[in-house]
């Protein structure tokens, strides 16, 4: 593959580097072996720097800059993992552990682990709360595991599927992922074809096998929970 034409050089965690247009931070970070977390960055969707996981210092910037959707420029001198990088990302953390069931958040979970976060920091904030979503045969939706990156959301309109069935409603914490009109997603324009299982990185949308299989099904009561019975066929079909 050609390799692009570098353009311009900028200094990253004191090393100067090479850079192309239209890369981002977190392009460069990657190509030069430099850890910068991620959460709501996916390769096949659109970044959107909602989580701000992936935040870098670059110098003269009054706030901490998103890797993921940062552009890079000529002389910017960026810091990977400074005091105030390294505090921000314990604290985004802290604060998702305290609101989200994150158990099944095995890349989140590393990161706890690697930023020594606390989970128990903000032990008295309000978590989310609702029933597990379980309307059709494919998957499941529990919301109370979704960290809203938004990514199901972009996997299901322009990024992969062009279905459109997810939208984001609500406002503040009030704010979730749902359907158009709030509908049971057999009525929507959804067609099961798990591109947003695949993408969801907590677990909030899960196969409904696997779900059932952990509320301890057996595999013919999978089965029948999860296929319909098998049409009868007419005469007139049968001697065709
Ligand atoms: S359901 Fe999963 S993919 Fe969708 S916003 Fe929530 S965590 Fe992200
Ligand atoms: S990974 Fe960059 S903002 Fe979420």
């Amino acid at each position: 593959m050609d390799k692009s034409p570098i353009d311009f050089t900028l200094t990253l965690d004191g090393r100067t580097v090479e850079a192309s247009p239209g890369e981002t931070l977190l392009d460069i970070a990657r190509r030069e072996n430099t850890d910068v977390p991620v959460i709501c960055y996916h390769e096949l969707t659109t970044p959107n720097g909602l989580c701000r996981q992936c935040v870098v210092e670059v110098e003269g910037w009054r706030v901490l800059a998103p890797a993921c959707v940062t552009q890079a420029a000529a002389g910017m001198v960026v810091h990977s993992a400074s005091p105030r990088v390294l505090r921000a990302r314990r604290t985004i953390l802290e604060m998702l552990a305290a609101s989200v069931d994150l158990r099944e958040a095995t890349d989140i979970q590393a990161q706890i682990r690697q930023y020594e976060a606390d989970p128990a920091r903000f032990i008295g904030a309000k978590k989310r709360g609702e029933p597990v979503k379980d309307d059709n045969p494919f998957y499941v939706r529990d919301y109370e595991k979704c960290i809203q990156c938004w990514r199901c959301v972009q996997a299901c309109a322009d990024d992969l599927q062009f279905t459109y069935a997810l939208a984001i409603g609500g406002r503040g914490f009030e704010s979730r992922i749902t359907t158009f009109f709030e509908k049971p997603m057999p009525e929507t324009t959804c067609v099961f074809c798990g591109n947003c299982v695949a993408v969801c990185p907590t677990g909030a949308l899960k196969g409904k096998a696997e779900f059932l299989l952990e509320q301890g099904l057996n595999f013919d009561e999978i089965r029948s929970a999860t296929r319909r019975p098998k049409r009868k066929r007419s005469n007139a079909e049968t001697t065709e």
